[in-house]
């Protein structure tokens, strides 16, 4: 049956309120290159200290990502957006009027920790929510409020570059969102499927209801029904040999969208444009807020087509796309163009890059990540996956200036795309279609022990996992 209108508005309305974590995820990540160029005017800080503030969050995000699977199965999906609403809120407040070093990394390990939970749960809970005709656009728009967030903290950080203390106000303004995201969370539903789980089940009919506007939503409770008949898992049965491939899929899926080298861009563009020869600082922020709207705009054009051109193709292509304008920035540093030509090639190629990253696993990651896992371990499962990418993230951003240093941009460049093309290979003989298909329908199958690549075969299930009795609609 295919969903009302109404229903449709309402299901946008709710992700898009809960993609909020996501804005949150960007702009704190994004907001450090600008205000740690304030916070050294207040403070004396060595370069390992800056390293500290910059990894602060990526540490924390890897450990809320660690203790997510657990944290959303205790209390639901909305409960824990809740509660990282406050985090978020207590972090920018203690970050925003530190009076020393410490008091900005606690307040960002608290942000971290919290970005890491909602970079989890938001994706999670819009994929619950979701029904699944619209799932692949609805999940990216969590991804799309991140890249807007990045833009934000971009332009931020442009606006505030010449005002003393700045710092605080970069950090500061985090709070708008995030206060936000606690009014907006109030209001919204909790997910069914956490409903289900915890045998709450006049109440998930109930939200079902509500979400889908209408009163028949028998089919829908049965195929979540059915999909859980199967006893809880604990951590250890993650490992169990039915599970353990689509558990390296997703972890490997977070090695690659950071291993392609996507946060040395987004950390580091204004650094990458005066290596460039950019002339001053701030016609490098400019440019770099360039790449926040083409991120922003090949991010929209992700939710628009994913559910139409599959995920695959987009995949794919955009990994070719992300090779090909690594190997021109890698050969433009090389050639030693002169500066005015190596500029333009090396904006031209960041752009390219950025594009083909936004339309393919940008967007790709956090939606696959979120249907491929089996309702009884998806929580604990996708944190596994979440973690991977924190911890990949952690580790290419803080070895980056390292490895420029080291090896010269040409060569660094050259590393990334030589990881592309690992990807390319590794996702075409492994990466699903789960486009168009139930959640259920990607369970059933993993259960059936297919190959990976064959995960996200439709066709109804003629035979029921267990034989439950039909629940019907009063
Ligand atoms: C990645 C982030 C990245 C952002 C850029 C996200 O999907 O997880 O690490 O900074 O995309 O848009």
């Amino acid at each position: 049956m295919k969903p009302s209108n109404q229903s449709v508005i309402y299901i946008y309305i709710v992700s898009a309120i809960a993609a909020v974590a996501g804005l949150l995820f960007g702009f704190d990540t994004g907001i450090i290159s600008g205000a740690l160029l304030f916070i050294e005017k207040d403070f004396p800080v060595s370069t390992e200290m800056k390293e500290l503030i910059v990894s602060s969050v990526l540490f924390g995000a890897m450990f809320g990502s660690l203790a997510s699977g657990r944290l959303t199965d205790r209390f639901g999906r909305r409960r824990l957006m809740l509660i990282i609403s406050g985090l978020f809120i207590a972090g920018t407040a203690i970050a925003a009027l530190a009076a020393q070093v410490s008091g900005i990394l606690l307040g960002r390990l608290f942000i971290g920790f919290a970005i890491g939970i909602g970079s989890y749960t938001a994706p999670l809970y819009i994929a619950e929510v979701s029904p699944y005709e619209l799932r692949g656009g609805l999940v990216s728009l969590n991804q799309l409020a991140i890249t807007i967030g990045i833009l934000c903290s971009f332009i931020i950080n442009y606006a505030f570059t010449n005002i003393d203390g700045s710092w605080r106000w970069m950090f500061g303004i985090g709070l708008v969102p995030a206060v936000l995201l606690s009014l907006g969370m109030f209001f919204l539903p909790e997910s069914p499927r956490w409903l289900v789980k915890q045998n709450r089940h006049d109440e998930a009919v109930n939200t079902l209801r509500r979400l889908r506007k209408s009163t028949d939503v028998s089919h829908e409770i049965n195929e979540i029904r059915n999909s859980l008949q199967i006893k809880q898992a604990s951590f250890r049965e993650i490992f169990k040999p039915w599970i353990l491939p689509v558990l390296f899929l997703g972890a490997m899926l977070g090695f690659i969208q950071q291993v392609t080298g996507i946060n040395t861009i987004i950390y580091y563009a204004p650094a990458i444009f005066q290596l460039a020869g950019f002339p001053d600082a701030s016609s490098s922020i400019l440019a770099t807020v360039g790449i926040g709207i083409v991120n922003v705009l090949a991010t929209i054009f992700a939710v628009c087509y994913l559910d139409k051109l599959g995920r695959r193709p987009l995949l794919l292509t955009g990994l070719i796309g992300m090779c090909i304008s690594l190997i021109g920035l890698s050969v433009a540093f090389q050639s030693g163009t002169d500066a005015s030509l190596l500029r333009w090639i090396a904006m031209g190629c960041t752009f390219v890059y950025i594009i083909c990253f936004a339309f393919s696993l940008g967007a790709i990651l956090w939606l696959v990540v979120s249907e491929i896992f089996p309702l009884e371990v998806r929580a604990t499962a996708m944190g596994v996956a979440v973690f991977s990418c924190w911890l990949w993230n952690f580790i290419v951003s803080s070895t980056f200036l390292t490895l420029l240093n080291a090896m010269g941009p040409s060569m660094t460049f050259l590393i990334y795309a030589l990881m592309c093309v690992f990807s390319f290979a590794f996702c075409y003989y492994k990466v699903p279609e789960t486009n168009g298909v139930t959640l259920e329908q990607i369970e059933e199958n993993i259960r059936r022990r297919l190959p990976l690549r064959d995960i996200g075969q439709p066709g109804p299930s003629k035979t029921p996992l267990t034989q439950t009795p039909e629940y019907q609609a009063d």
